[in-house]
Order: structure tokens, then C-alpha cells, then sequence
């Protein structure tokens, strides 16, 4: 079951080619176990759709990828139903299925690359919908004692793009199931400006949790890259929270900076516009650069090392700090 020296080029959406030392699928709990029974010592690295993921060189050690699968109703009411989905499916998949059952509350969500399990890892979210609004809890494998945990979404501690998975947990668990609940009656959520655009465009005047995903399809292939065609890990930034005073000092320069606002009274800006205005936004350096309709993308055409890409977001986050005084935070995890 366990490949020694696999190359992780198919197993990571920016594609880059390294290889693990050893290499091992698991499609259950007691296939997992069986891997682990394995790792003798060895440092571990748990993959699902690879979609957030810096691969900067070879790993010496142990890489197992979630491909636990699975789509059920587990319970519901007159409103309401609870859907749990194996870590492993794929994410846009899973919204496919959820809109075709006609339940809501994913459509804004549609082609966000990457597995279920990482839904709420890092509470993705897109176009005024975060995972944490369906989610109601998952099941994780605690690796020290082996035991299966349940988390709602209090002991989740969502934040910004982030979960207490990727703060005081991190490397603890492997997330083998989620559980969201959706809607019977689906509510249209369309307060982001694009998609209500785009449903002009479409001119559907009523629309349906089918035309939301669709109107997300449309603006995300628009605007971001297909990872099968080039290689990339969709947002390489999180957004900025800035405090009100530089906040107020670059609008008195760039009148028209996008900005939302934050808790306590902070301001969140779009760090594909200061990348942007940093001069970088479809910057080619040989084989690899900056998406040319998205700045917070960063691409790999073909062949580039994560190392190649690892020093372009370096010199982004110095130009952009040398320009504005903000120092961006990569969202993708850097291994
Ligand atoms: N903008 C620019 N130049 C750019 C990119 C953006 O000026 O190169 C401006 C846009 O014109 C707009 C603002 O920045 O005024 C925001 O842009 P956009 O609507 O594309 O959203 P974003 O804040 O850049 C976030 C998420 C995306 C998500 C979109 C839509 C983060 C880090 N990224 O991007 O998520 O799809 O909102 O909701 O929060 C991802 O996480 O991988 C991802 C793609």
C-alpha cells in the first residue's frame, strides 16, 4: 500500500514536481490506521486536493492522501437537512451534488479547488459565503491517541481563512468527515456586486441556487486560472486587516482602494490590488509569475520549482511592505 519515492506533480494544483520518500492513499478510517501503523518515526504530511499547497522540495517522509469518500443525508426537518461528505470528495463536486438535491447554501461557494476536508480547515470562502455559515460539525482522527473526534463549529474557532486547524491543532488531526446543513428553501444569496452582475448578464431575474452556481462559474473562470491547464493554489495572500489611520492615509493617494470593513473597527483591503499597484499583476519570469486577471495568483506556467515561486512571493511582500507599509500573510501552506 505504502509507494516508496512517488513524485507529488499530480498531487499538488500548482504542480509542482518533488517526491515524497513514501507514499500511501487511504479511503477509510482503517485503511488510515493501517498507513500510520507504518510511519515508524517518519514526519508526516496529510494531502487532499493539494490546492493549497507549496511544495518547495522533496519530502523525507511520509506523504498519505485523504481520498475517504462519500455523500449522505444524515438527518432532516422541514427546513432543513444534514449532508455529511467524506474528507475526500472533491469540493466542487460536492456542490454539484447539493444543487442537483436542490438544497442551499453552497452555490457561492462552486469551483473552489480542493477536497472537502479542507472546507473547513481553512473556512473557504468566496462571493459573501464562508463554509462556516452551512457548517455544523466534522469528524477528525486525533493521530496521538487514535480515536475519532467530533468538532462543531464553536471547537472549529473559524476565523478569517483560517480554523483552529491551522492554529493550535495544527498537525494534530485528520479531518475525515464533515456534516454541513443546508437548505430546503434556499435563500439567494447575491450581495456580492459580481454575482448580481453576472445574473444581469444572464438575464435571469429570479434566480435559482442553479443560476448563483452558475453565475460563480462564469466569474471565477473569468478571472481565475483553471488549475488543470496552469498550475496554481488560488489565493496566494490573505487579505489585509489594516488599521483606520493607514487605511485613511491610502485612500488620501488611491481614492478609489477597494475596502470592506473589519471587526474592531479595522479595514480589510484586497491584497490582489496592492500587488497590483505594486506592479507585479501578470508579471511573467520565466515559467512561472502573477496571474494577469487576479495579482493575489501566482502561477506556474510549467516547470517552475516551489523554491521559484517561494522567492516571488518574498519579493511581493517586500515590494507591497515598501509601498504601503503592509506586510501580506501567505494563505497557502508552505512545506
Ligand atoms: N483587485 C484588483 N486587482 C487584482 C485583483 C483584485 O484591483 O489583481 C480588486 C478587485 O477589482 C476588487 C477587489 O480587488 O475591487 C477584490 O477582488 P476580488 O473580488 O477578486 O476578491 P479578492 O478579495 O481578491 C477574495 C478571495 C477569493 C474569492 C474572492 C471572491 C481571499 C484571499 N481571496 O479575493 O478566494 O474567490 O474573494 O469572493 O480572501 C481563494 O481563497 O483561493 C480565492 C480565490
Amino acid at each position: 500500500m505504502i509507494q516508496e519515492s512517488v513524485s507529488l506533480k499530480p498531487y499538488n494544483t500548482f504542480g509542482i514536481d518533488v517526491n515524497a520518500k513514501r507514499f500511501a492513499q487511504f479511503s477509510s478510517i482503517a485503511e488510515l490506521r493501517d498507513v500510520l501503523a507504518e510511519l515508524k518515526g517518519d514526519q508526516l504530511l496529510v494531502i487532499g486536493g493539494g490546492s493549497n499547497l507549496l511544495l518547495t522540495k522533496d519530502f523525507d517522509g511520509l506523504v498519505v492522501r485523504n481520498q475517504i469518500k462519500g455523500i449522505e443525508v444524515i438527518k432532516e426537518t422541514d427546513e432543513h437537512v444534514w449532508v455529511r461528505a467524506g474528507a475526500g470528495e472533491v469540493w466542487h463536486d460536492f456542490v454539484v451534488k447539493c444543487i442537483q438535491m436542490g438544497y442551499g447554501g453552497v452555490e457561492n461557494l462552486s469551483l473552489i479547488p480542493g477536497n472537502v476536508g479542507a472546507s473547513p480547515m481553512q473556512n473557504i470562502g468566496a462571493y459573501g459565503v464562508e463554509i462556516k455559515d452551512v457548517f455544523d460539525s466534522l469528524e477528525a482522527y486525533h493521530l496521538k491517541t487514535g480515536k475519532l473526534e467530533t468538532f462543531d463549529a464553536d471547537a472549529c474557532d473559524f476565523g478569517y481563512r483560517e480554523s483552529v486547524f491551522k492554529r493550535s491543532l495544527k498537525g494534530e488531526y485528520i479531518i475525515c468527515s464533515v456534516t454541513y446543513r443546508l437548505d430546503k428553501n434556499p435563500t439567494i444569496n447575491t450581495s456580492y456586486g459580481a454575482i448580481k452582475q453576472e445574473l444581469q448578464a444572464l438575464k435571469v431575474s429570479n434566480p435559482t441556487i442553479k443560476d448563483v452556481s452558475q453565475a460563480v462559474i462564469n466569474i471565477r473562470s473569468r478571472k481565475l486560472p483553471n488549475p488543470e491547464v496552469i498550475g496554481n493554489a488560488g489565493s496566494f495572500f490573505k487579505n489585509p486587516v489594516v488599521d483606520k489611520d493607514l487605511f485613511e492615509e491610502i485612500k488620501s493617494d488611491f481614492e478609489e482602494v477597494p475596502n470592506y470593513p473589519a471587526p474592531d473597527n479595522k479595514v480589510k483591503l484586497a491584497a490582489g490590488w496592492l500587488i497590483e499597484k505594486a506592479g507585479w499583476k501578470g508579471k511573467h519570469i520565466g515559467n512561472y509569475g502573477v496571474h494577469k486577471n487576479q495579482a493575489l495568483v501566482l502561477v506556474n506556467y510549467g516547470g517552475a520549482s516551489g523554491s521559484e515561486i517561494y522567492d516571488l512571493s518574498e519579493s511581493i511582500i517586500n515590494d507591497v511592505e515598501a509601498k504601503f507599509g503592509i506586510r501580506l500573510e501567505r494563505e497557502v501552506n508552505i512545506i
